[in-house]
């Protein structure tokens, strides 16, 4: 397979590529680096299955040759990033969203959308299922990623209809691993840094809301499995098993052996109190559900951002000029 992943360049994207090109399909990356960093896919660059285009995918897309697949996952995808490009991420959710479903139906190819369980806004409904329509402020400063996520769905499902295009949408629930930039502001990573940085670990209200996470490789299975089906979707893809915010920065100082502490902050606006996805759809229809232990899924990324912390240092180091 031929398979075109816009946003490859970011956390999920780059870890998608690589067990794209493992299992030995061709992939043609396209990215901006609005949030993220070059060195994501670095090691890829020399594989010969691989081709990355620089592109903003809002302004137009233009890959030649055969393509079986597109998986979009271009867009700001942390409060912070889309608070920070608020325009730019309305942009990629509706015309960038366009572009890739052109593209996709312009060569008869599978179209994964990545949407999100903010979908879902605040949820009045608990556990959240597929069927549930969502509590979304559309005037909140959320609503630019929200509702640009909520279109990307609708214009998906539009071209699905009128013009047969074979589309898949996943709602993503919060996903972490390797490769979450120390500073995209998402709890896990947020944590992890504060913890091995010697800080107290932040907490927005008073950590009862809960989250449920996803370790990256139990997500990139679940995206492999839908781009494979025909599996219209929407589809829950995350880990059912719900934490609140105060356990898991418990388990963060466990795993970095931190005693920072914890430090409470107020609640921003619109933040949601309860996340968890019901995915008997997902185990139904792909065959897929989560299967790394929390425990186990942050050892590997405190390890990551360890590795990275000491090859910071060590590059800071080398740069320094030596003493005379
Ligand atoms: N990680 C999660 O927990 C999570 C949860 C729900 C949904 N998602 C969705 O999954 C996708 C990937 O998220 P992520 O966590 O890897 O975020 P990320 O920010 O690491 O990756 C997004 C990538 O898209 C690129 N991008 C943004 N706008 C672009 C544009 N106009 N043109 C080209 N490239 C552009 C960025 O540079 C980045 O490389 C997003 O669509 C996000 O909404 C992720």
């Amino acid at each position: 397979m031929r398979v075109v992943v816009t946003g490859g360049g970011g956390f999920l994207g780059s870890h998608l590529c690589e067990a794209l090109l493992s299992r030995g399909d061709r992939v043609v990356c396209l990215d901006d680096f609005s949030t993220s960093e070059p060195g994501n896919t670095a090691h890829l660059r020399e594989h010969p299955g691989f081709t990355f285009v620089y592109a903003d995918v809002a302004t137009g897309i233009d890959v030649p040759g055969r393509i079986d697949a597109v998986a979009h996952l271009a867009s700001p995808a942390s409060p912070p990033d889309y608070h920070r490009r608020p325009l730019e991420t309305l942009a990629v959710g509706s015309r960038g969203t366009e572009n890739a479903l052109r593209l996709a139906a312009r060569h008869g190819a599978r179209f994964l959308l990545a949407s999100t369980s903010e979908v879902y806004g605040d949820p009045v409904i608990h556990p959240q299922r597929e069927n549930y329509w969502g509590n979304v402020n559309p005037v909140g400063p959320r609503s630019v990623y929200d509702e640009a996520k909520r279109f990307a769905e609708a214009l998906s499902m539009a071209y699905r209809r009128s013009l047969s295009t074979d589309v898949g949408i996943v709602r993503i629930f919060n996903t972490y691993g390797p490769r979450m930039r120390p500073h995209d502001g998402r709890v896990v990573s947020t944590f992890i840094r504060q913890a091995l940085d010697g800080e107290p670990l932040t907490i927005y209200g008073d950590g009862s809301q809960t989250r449920s996470f996803c370790y990256v490789d139990d997500m990139v299975r679940g995206l492999l499995a839908m781009i494979d089906s025909d599996v219209p979707g929407p589809l829950n893809l995350g880990n059912p098993s719900e934490r609140t915010v105060r356990e898991l920065a418990d388990l963060v100082c466990e795993t970095t052996r931190s005693t920072s502490g914890v430090e409470f902050r107020p609640l921003p606006v619109d933040d949601p109190t309860r996340r968890r996805p019901v995915i008997t759809q997902a185990q139904h229809q792909l065959g897929w559900y989560p299967q790394v232990p929390m425990e186990d899924g942050l050892r590997e990324t405190v390890g990551w951002f360890t590795s990275r912390q000491r090859r910071l240092s060590r590059d800071r180091a080398d740069e320094e000029p030596a003493a005379c």
